[in-house]
């Protein structure tokens, strides 16, 4: 096949040109741009269609996969297999700024930062790689993948302002440094870069676009050794950075969410694109057309809906229509953004999203692939990999009359030689009608034919869309049409196994260019009418649930419904699209997962993970002297049908298993605002000193700067102390706080409470005014203001200024006072950007006292602790108490079983908000009032399924009656017995006393 082979000849052809290039440059003259194409960079290549990598047309089919949202390294490569089971090929991520530059100055990506372990799994799998490093990245991450301290940069983010620039440089250096090192030059799966994101709209009265930012990001990239392609993604077909505009990457890419982000009424689907491609021949026609980001789910916002919904919004059926309505324009750079969403862990999201960042995506947050939208893709990729002329195509003019009998149907004929793709919707993008139509076959070697010929109608049912083909090249026979979708063929010495598929109860026809083959050649199973000319063989049935076959000669179709595809691998021998020497790929039937395999002359290995004991048919690649078949190491029993085909049956045998039941473990209870005690000492405390800011998104209204990111505190959570000497006439304290939309307060005087701010979906800060006791003349009062963090906001558009919204207290009001009576001093993380904890990062704590002391971390300092009180007896008096028990596991090995923690259903009347530590990594923040996440996957290596584990569960309570959680469970998803590589339990390190710690 042509993306899978890595061809020892363009490995000798790169390390010659590599010399001579290193030759060859000495002689260049220095016209030419420094950081100029050299040879090098001519591995990856492009036309008008696709692009080539050594020399080969490649489909970049490919699926957004964040590393720093799923923090195993382990477990990468389970991601990656799972992709590139799909067919795909491609998997491109973003690295997020925020997590590795936590000190300005101080670049640190180790452990579960690191870029590399994301390198080697991607060669492992078989995946190219497009790199997504900013420096602005959006992905709903904090400060859209800024850093906090951005927020005392005076000049506009994502423009050419010198001091702005300046920040990116040490950053981008070490960044690219890794990326470079892992481009395909070097060996490594790198094949396309991405410069900013979204560099698609600004704030008027800013110069948009600004050719010379682009262009100094792009040199960046460059300099710093980047050769393969540049590619963009503009927000939409607008043209910014194509070909023959300012600062031009080599590849002009663009966005796409029809749907949007609203997914509480997941039917509703408004907005279908049918312009792309003239879009693309009038801003690009001499690139690949590629779509960098095109829906595959959606984000939620605190209060919003829930991901099950984001889920039926993006589903199965909106991959039919609206991917196969892209492929209709020609896209072979394409990317599904997530492919898998993974979590919001430590902090690192932005104020609109909450901690699970599901996605509704393809792959669960919890890895499993048991979404039917998983299986759809399946059948859309492979048959696209297997469709060498799809890489050549040329769109024409879509029709409602002239390819089918019905003008409810629409059609975009794809044409590359003799090929032709049909790719069919209805007429109405999203009709729920079930329409009949034939098909007309335009100027096909067959001529101008109606079909199906043999009888019966082809069905467009529902949310559905068709890609019909004729003159279809199966590697030397000539599929003359089919309108049943074709899901891979494989070709195997002179054989040739076919498998295509329909809906259910559909008709559906095939015919196959009969050239030499005598009708005792011709076999089929009973359900199929075959009809055999001179010329061709023509094959007609209903689909239904029970697998047909015909053989013509030395091809084998195998006939099937849709959901019996679902079940179908293509899985290549040997591990590597780009080191895979064997030219073979298995293609079989069974349960739940296949992920690799392997060939020799007389065995094949399988790996792949099963939910239930489960047949397996292997139907084209097995070695035809097979003597030994196994699955993940396990020598099966197996039986060879007349078709060669290999029957075997994969057991299921149940995990035995205990999840510890958390109520009942031994909790551990510590006070974690002892702050509202009379004898609090805040002397180690940051003083709010700063008489100005270079915060240029709000003036100060107070003395001295409150904003939280001018004394490097970003993440977590505030908390503010406010000393004064009272009159003795003070009646009111006003106070407005700003944490991010969904954020909370809670504002106490000395060891009173005086209120909260609870907060909802939408406010993003608050003012509260609070009635005063009567003070004493001349006493020293402290307030005491702890307030949420939801993330930094994002940058989306150029000169909003949004990233630098202040988190912290913005302004205050003591009645009878000056504002500078009030002495100000702060705490968030302890060290802010001299965070202590560099194995977890710099996002993973916040002011809570219980965190400042490190007691979120194994093995704390119990025994002074109050024994025996839980997170389910809560605490008494607004405030925060802190609870951590530990947790025994022992799971059998050879499963892959996700574990979750579950919190009560969102209760609108209370108002506790929680943060969940496992082993000290924060995997969850619960807010009471809002929600709507009440459950938390962690995964394995976070956990250690084998042995002890911290869990911590921080308990703020807003209002004076204190608060509890009413329940806490430990909840054990499918247990999947699996192939994949064992898990590492990811470096943890235990409390130990932090000296520096107030
Ligand atoms: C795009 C952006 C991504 C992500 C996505 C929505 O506009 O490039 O980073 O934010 O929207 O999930």
């Amino acid at each position: 096949m042509y993306t899978r082979v890595f061809h020892l000849s363009f490995f000798i052809w790169s390390c010659l040109s590599f010399v001579a290039f290193t030759v060859g440059s000495f002689q260049q003259n220095l016209k030419v741009r420094p950081y100029a194409r050299d040879p090098l960079q001519d591995v990856v290549t492009w036309d008008e269609h696709s692009i080539f990598v050594n020399g080969e047309r490649v489909l970049f089919f490919s699926g957004e996969f964040h590393a720093f949202r799923l923090p195993v390294p382990s477990l990468w490569l389970d991601i990656l297999q799972k992709i590139r089971s799909l067919g795909f090929t491609g998997v491109s991520f973003y690295v997020d700024w925020a997590l590795l530059e936590g000190k300005p100055g101080e670049y640190s990506a180790e452990g579960v930062f690191a870029l590399e372990p994301l390198f080697e799994a991607a060669s492992k799998a078989g995946i190219y790689l497009l790199a997504r490093p900013g420096p602005y990245i959006n992905a709903e991450v904090s400060g859209g993948g800024y850093p906090g301290w951005l927020q005392r940069v005076e000049g506009y983010l994502r423009t050419n302002a010198t001091d702005y620039l300046a920040t990116t440089e040490n950053y981008m250096t070490s960044v690219l440094k890794s990326i470079s090192n892992a481009q395909i030059t070097n060996g490594g799966p790198v094949i396309l870069v991405q410069p900013e994101n979204e560099y698609s709209q600004a704030v008027s009265g800013i110069p948009f676009p600004n050719a010379d930012y682009m262009e100094y990001v792009e040199d960046q990239f460059r300099k710093n050794g980047i050769v393969v392609p540049l590619i963009s993604n503009d927000a939409s077909p607008y043209g910014h950075n194509a070909p023959g505009q300012p600062a031009p990457v080599d590849i002009y890419g663009h966005d796409g969410y029809p749907l949007g982000f609203d997914c509480s009424n997941p039917s509703r689907w408004t907005s279908f694109n049918t312009n792309f491609r003239t879009l693309h021949l009038e801003q690009s026609p001499s690139t690949p057309y590629s779509i960098v980001e095109f829906q595959g789910g959606a984000f939620d916002p605190w209060g919003g809906v829930g991901f099950d919904k984001c889920l039926s919004l993006v589903n199965y059926e909106f991959e039919r229509v609206y991917y196969k309505n892209n492929y209709g324009f020609g896209v072979t750079i394409y990317n599904l953004y997530m492919i898998f969403g993974g979590s919001n862990w430590g902090n690192l999201g932005h104020p609109g999203g909450y901690t699970s960042y599901d996605y509704g995506a393809t792959i669960a947050e919890d890895r499993s692939v048991a979404r039917e939208k998983y299986s759809e893709m399946k059948l859309q990729a492979n048959f696209l990999v297997a469709s060498p002329a799809y890489l050549t195509v040329t769109p024409g003019t879509p029709s409602t009359t002239q390819y089918t009998t019905s003008s409810d149907v629409y059609v975009t004929p794809l044409k590359s030689n003799e090929t032709q793709f049909y790719v069919v919707r209805h007429s109405l993008f999203n009709s729920t009608e079930a329409t009949t139509y034939k098909l007309r076959l335009d100027g096909s070697s067959s001529g101008n034919i109606t079909v199906p010929q043999l009888g019966g109608s082809l069905t467009l049912n529902g949310r559905d869309s068709k890609i019909h083909v004729s003159d279809y090249d199966l590697g030397g026979t000539t599929l003359l049409y089919s309108t049943a979708e074709i899901f891979t063929w494989q070709k195997y010495g002179n054989g040739t196994v076919l498998v295509v598929y329909g809906g259910p109860g559909e008709q559906h026809e095939l015919a196959v260019s009969q050239i030499g083959i005598s009708s005792s050649e011709i076999n089929a199973s009973l359900d199929v009418l075959v009809n055999s000319t001179e010329t061709s063989v023509i094959v007609n049935w209903l689909t239904s649930a029970t697998a047909q076959y015909v053989t013509i000669g030395d091809l084998q179709v195998y006939i099937v419904d849709r959901n019996t595809a679902y079940n179908f691998w293509v899985i290549p021998s040997g591990n590597s699209l780009y080191t895979n020497t064997e030219d073979v790929n298995i293609v079989a039937k069974s349960g739940y997962l296949l992920r690799t395999a392997n060939v020799t002359e007389t065995s094949l290995d399988i790996t792949g993970d099963l939910n239930a004991t489960s047949p397996l048919w292997i139907v084209g690649g097995a070695p035809k002297n097979l003597k030994t078949l196994t699955f993940n190491g396990q020598e099966v029993e197996f039986s060879v049908d007349e078709n060669g085909a290999i029957s075997s049956n994969l057991t299921y045998i149940a995990p035995e298993f205990a999840v510890p039941t958390l109520k009942d473990l031994q909790w551990y209870y510590i006070d974690s605002l002892p702050e509202i005690q009379g004898d609090y000492d805040d002397d180690a405390w940051t003083l709010a000193s700063f008489a100005t800011t270079n915060n240029t998104s709000r003036a100060l209204t107070t003395p001295t700067s409150l904003y939280a990111s001018d004394y490097g505190y970003h993440a977590g959570s505030l908390i503010y102390r406010g000393k004064f000497t009272a009159k003795g006439n003070e009646t009111t304290f006003k106070v407005e706080t700003q944490g991010g939309t969904a954020y909370g307060a809670s504002i106490f005087l000395d060891s009173s409470f005086l209120g909260s701010t609870v907060g909802n979906k939408s406010a993003a800060s608050a003012n509260a005014t609070f009635a005063l006791p009567q003070l004493g003349a001349d006493e020293v009062h402290t307030f005491t203001i702890l307030i949420d963090h939801m993330g930094l906001d994002e940058e989306w558009t150029v000169g909003s200024n949004t990233m630098r919204s202040p988190r912290g207290v913005l302004n205050y009001d003591l009645a009878g006072h000056d504002q500078s009576d009030v002495t100000w001093k702060l705490t968030g993380n302890l060290g802010g950007e001299d965070y202590v904890d560099h194995v977890r990062g710099p996002l993973n704590e916040g002011a809570l006292y219980a965190e400042r002391q490190g007691y979120h971390l194994p093995s704390p300092p119990v025994e002074t602790w109050t024994k025996g009180l839980s997170p389910i007896d809560g605490i008494s008096s607004a405030g925060v108490g802190f609870f951590t028990t530990s947790v025994d596991l022992d799971f059998p090995s050879g499963y892959d079983i996700p574990l979750s923690i579950r919190l009560p259903a969102i209760n609108f009347t209370s108002t506790i908000r929680v943060q969940l530590y496992v082993n000290g990594w924060q995997f969850g923040k619960y807010v009471s009032n809002i929600g709507p996440q009440t459950q938390y996957p962690v995964p394995e290596g976070i956990w250690n399924y084998n042995g002890q584990n911290w869990l911590a569960v921080s308990l703020w309570a807003l209002e004076a009656a204190g608060g509890s959680i009413a329940s806490i469970e430990l909840v054990a998803s499918e247990a999947v017995q699996s192939g994949r590589e064992q898990v590492q339990v990811v470096e943890s390190p235990a409390w130990s006393q932090r000296a520096e710690a107030y």
